[in-house]
C-alpha cells in the first residue's frame, strides 16, 4: 500500500520552500462520478478509552492488530475480550458520535467501528475503501488486515483493496481516536468543538484495472476561453489517449499520458463565465481507454490585480460571511447535502456571494452546492493559533491535509481562495511554515489565490497597519479583528483607520460581537442583540473607510458548539457571535448585515 509521499520532502520543503508535482496522492477525483457501494448506515462500536483494543499493558501495539483482527471467539471456552459480538451497540455513519448519545458529547479519545458487508467484484477491477473524512486519527483494518492510518479530521482518504476483499462476509474496523495533540493540526487549542467519528461518508469505489484517477479542468490562468488541465491514469498503458470533453460548447481535446500516467491539454473554447448571479456549470466528460468519468463544471477566472480582486476579469467586492460546517437546528459535524443547503441558503438570503469555510475543509456537500448556488468560496486548511512551527511531523501533516483539501476541491468554480492559516503568532519559523505550504499550493494549483486570516497590528492607537511578514506569501490577505469586541466599546471603529504596506487586496475574515437570540437590552449592554446590532453599524462604517478593502466574512454565520464558551444562560458552550442562532433566528445585527449587502449588491 504506497503511503502519501509528502513526510520525506517536508524538510526539504522547509529547507527550500520549493514544491514539486510529485506530492500527489492516492485519491479517486470524484467519487460520485463513479460506481460506488456505500457502507454508510449502522456500524457497531466499541468505546476504548484507554485503547486497549490496539496497545497491551505495556503500550506495545497488540502484536494480532488487538479489535483491529477481527478476530472471533472460537469455542464455549474462550475468554476473548477484543470482539465485536452480535449485542454490540451501534452508531450511524456518517456522523459524529458526540450528538448521537449523551453520554458521548464530551467524549474525546477512541471509539472502534466496525461494518460487514458482503461485495462480488468482478475481474479487471478494482476496489478502492474511501472515507470522506474521519476525525482525527483513523487506523483502518479490512479482514483482519492492517490498511493503513491516517490523520487530519477534514479530508477524505483512502486504501486499495481489490486483492483484500471476499465476496461475502467483509468486516471494516476502523479505530478514530479524537484526542487532541499539540503537534496535531489543528493543534490542541481550538475554538470549535471536536466532533469525533467517522463524521463523512464511507463507500467502496470500483473502478476499471486501468482508470481515470484525478484531473484538473479549468480556464487557463488569465485566459476565459482557453480550458487547460491535466488528467491522470493510474494503472494505464504508457502513452494512454485520454480526451477531455465539453458537449454543450462543441469542444473537445486529446492528449497521450506520460511516464506518470499523466496527460496535459489545453484548447478553445467559447464558454459562459461563472459567476454568483449566473452560476453556469457544464457537463464535462473525460475519457481514457477503459474508464470515463462525467463532472460538472463551472469556467470561471479569478485574479488580484494591485489591491483590487478580479472576477471574469471585473473588480469584485465579496459580500460574505463565515460559517462552521456546524448542523443547523440538530447541531453536530455537517454531513449532508441538506444540512449544507440551508447553511448555504441562509447565506443567499442575508446577500451574500462568498462564504468562507471555517476553519477546515468542509464536507464536498458544501464546495458542490456553491458551485451551483453560485458562491464564491474561501477554503482553508486548520492551522489554527499555536501550531509546532519547528515540527516536520506538524509540517507534513499539514502539507498531507493541504493537498488532500486541494486535490478534493481543485475542479469547484466556487473555490477562489486557498487558504493556508488562521490567526497565527508572528515568529520565522512560523512565517517559513506557511509561506512553504503556500509555495506548495501554487504548485498544486497555480489558478487560484493564496490567503491566511492574519491578526490585526496596531502602528499606532488610532491605526491598524496590514504589514504581516507573511503577506509576501500571499496573494490576498485577510485579517481578523473584533474592534468593538475584544477591542474597546462599540464606537471604536469610528477611531481607527486602516493602513497596508502591500499592493495586495483585504478581506476582513473576522470581525463581529456575541448575543444569545431573544436576549434584549440597551446597545451597551454586552450580550444583548442590541449591543451586536451596534458593533455591526459601527464596523461597517469604518470598513467602508478602508479603500484597499475588497471582501469581508463576519464571524459567523450561525452560532456553534464551543467547549470555550461557558457563560451559564448566554453562551452554554455555544458561540454566540451567530446573525442566527443555530435555529436559524435572525438576530437584529443580521439586518444590519443583510441591508448593507443589498446596499452594495448591483441594481437588476
Ligand atoms: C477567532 C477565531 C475563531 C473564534 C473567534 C471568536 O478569531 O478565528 O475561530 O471562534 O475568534 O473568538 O469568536
Amino acid at each position: 500500500m504506497r503511503k502519501s509521499v509528502v513526510a520525506p520532502l517536508a524538510a526539504v520543503l522547509l529547507a527550500s520552500g520549493i514544491a514539486c508535482y510529485a506530492q500527489q496522492i492516492e485519491l479517486v477525483q470524484n467519487p460520485a462520478g463513479r460506481q460506488t457501494y456505500s457502507l454508510n448506515g449502522p456500524w457497531q462500536i466499541i468505546v476504548d478509552p484507554y485503547e486497549a483494543g490496539y496497545y497491551d499493558f505495556h503500550m506495545h501495539p497488540q502484536a494480532g492488530g488487538g479489535l483491529g483482527a477481527n478476530r472471533v471467539p472460537a469455542g464455549k471456552g474462550d475468554k476473548l475480550e477484543l470482539t465485536f459480538l452480535p449485542n454490540t451497540p451501534t452508531l450511524q455513519v456518517p456522523g459524529d458520535w458526540n450528538t448521537q448519545k449523551p453520554e458521548f458529547l464530551w467524549y474525546e479519545g477512541t471509539i472502534w467501528y466496525k461494518r460487514a458487508f458482503d461485495y462480488a467484484k468482478k475481474p479487471g477491477r478494482r476496489l478502492f475503501l474511501w472515507f470522506g473524512a474521519a476525525n482525527y486519527e483513523a487506523i483502518v483494518f479490512l479482514n483482519g488486515h492492517k490498511l493503513g492510518e491516517h490523520r487530519g479530521g477534514f479530508t477524505p482518504f483512502q486504501f486499495e483493496v481489490t486483492n483484500l476483499v471476499q465476496d461475502a462476509n467483509n468486516a471494516v474496523i476502523v479505530k478514530v481516536d479524537d484526542q487532541r495533540h499539540a503537534d496535531g493540526i489543528p493543534t490542541a487549542m481550538t475554538d470549535w468543538w471536536n466532533y469525533g467519528g467517522l463524521t463523512r461518508d464511507v463507500k467502496l469505489i470500483d473502478v476499471p484495472d486501468a482508470f481515470i484517477e484525478d484531473y484538473f479542468v479549468q480556464l487557463e490562468k488569465g485566459s476565459a476561453n482557453r480550458v487547460a488541465g491535466w488528467v491522470r491514469v493510474n494503472g494505464g498503458q504508457k502513452r494512454e489517449r485520454v480526451t477531455v470533453r465539453i458537449p454543450e460548447a462543441g469542444a473537445s481535446a486529446s492528449a497521450d499520458t506520460d511516464e506518470n500516467g499523466v496527460a496535459r491539454f489545453a484548447f478553445d473554447a467559447k464558454l459562459e463565465s461563472w459567476s454568483p448571479e449566473r452560476p453556469k456549470l457544464y457537463d464535462v466528460r473525460v475519457e481514457a481507454a477503459s474508464d470515463s468519468v462525467q463532472e460538472r463544471i463551472g469556467f470561471r477566472t479569478i485574479a488580484a490585480s494591485g489591491q483590487k480582486i478580479l472576477l471574469n476579469g471585473r473588480p469584485i467586492f465579496l459580500r460574505g460571511v463565515s460559517v462552521h460546517g456546524e448542523a443547523p437546528f440538530r447541531a453536530g459535524r455537517v454531513f449532508s447535502e441538506a444540512d449544507a443547503r440551508v447553511l448555504l441558503t441562509w447565506a443567499k438570503e442575508l446577500g451574500c456571494n462568498f462564504v468562507r469555510l471555517a476553519h477546515y475543509p468542509h464536507d464536498e456537500a458544501m464546495t458542490r452546492l456553491a458551485d451551483e448556488m453560485g458562491l464564491l468560496v474561501w477554503s482553508e486548511i486548520p492551522v489554527y493559533w499555536a501550531v509546532q512551527w519547528e515540527n516536520p511531523a506538524a509540517y507534513a501533516n499539514a502539507g498531507q491535509q493541504l493537498t488532500e483539501m486541494i486535490t478534493r476541491d481543485h475542479n469547484r468554480a466556487s473555490v477562489i481562495f486557498w487558504s493556508m492559516a488562521n490567526e497565527t503568532p508572528l515568529g520565522d519559523a512560523r512565517t517559513k511554515f506557511i509561506g512553504s505550504l503556500a509555495s506548495q499550493a501554487r504548485e498544486l494549483d497555480p489558478t487560484r489565490l493564496i490567503t491566511a486570516a492574519t491578526l490585526p497590528h496596531y502602528s499606532d492607537p488610532a491605526t491598524i497597519t496590514i504589514e504581516d511578514p507573511l503577506g509576501k506569501y500571499l496573494d490576498v490577505l485577510g485579517c481578523n479583528e473584533y474592534i468593538g469586541w475584544y477591542d474597546g466599546p462599540p464606537t471604536k471603529p469610528d477611531t481607527i483607520a486602516f493602513k497596508t504596506i502591500y499592493d495586495k487586496p483585504l478581506v476582513m475574515s473576522e470581525l463581529g460581537a456575541e448575543a444569545p437570540y431573544g436576549r434584549h437590552g440597551d446597545e451597551d449592554t454586552a450580550w444583548t442583540e442590541e449591543f451586536q446590532a451596534n458593533v455591526y453599524r459601527h464596523q461597517i462604517a469604518m470598513l467602508k473607510r478602508i479603500p484597499f478593502l475588497q471582501g469581508m466574512t463576519p464571524w459567523i454565520l450561525m452560532d456553534f458548539r464551543c467547549p470555550r464558551r461557558p457563560l451559564a444562560g448566554i453562551q452554554d458552550y455555544y458561540n454566540r457571535k451567530g446573525l442566527l442562532s443555530d435555529r436559524g433566528e435572525k438576530k437584529q445585527a443580521y439586518f444590519i448585515l443583510r441591508d448593507f449587502y443589498r446596499s452594495l449588491m448591483p441594481q437588476e
